[in-house]
């Protein structure tokens, strides 16, 4: 179990969820009702499943491909600890994860 945390774009905690390992972050902000689009539903096209990861949990996650990089060089409000919701996968060892909404997103398909 992963103990996820949802902060508003503010920074004042929304949601505390408890997620299975295997479980994409992006599947369970949706089930949290977090304002996500996801609009690609995944498949990195879009990047409107932004969030900012708290530094501390940040440094836990594998590295992003190179693929999610590049789509965040283009989301809106990007910061150092900026990850794509559809490409994190809570595992066993993730004993928490903070993130936070950013106060917009960007949506790149249909472009
Ligand atoms: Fe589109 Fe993540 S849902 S890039």
């Amino acid at each position: 179990m992963t103990l996820v945390r949802f902060h508003k774009a503010d920074g004042t905690l929304d949601k505390e969820v408890e997620a299975k390992a295997g479980q994409r972050l992006l599947d369970v902000a949706w089930a949290a009702s977090q304002p996500l689009e996801g609009a690609c539903e995944g498949v990195m096209a879009c990047s409107t499943c932004h969030v900012i990861v708290e530094a501390e949990d940040f440094a836990k996650l594998p590295p992003a491909s190179d693929e999610e990089e590049d789509l965040l060089d283009i989301a809106a409000h990007v910061t150092r600890t900026s990850r794509l919701a559809c490409q994190i996968m809570l595992t066993k060892e993730l004993e928490s994860l903070s993130v936070r909404m950013p106060p917009g997103s960007r949506n790149w398909m249909g472009r």
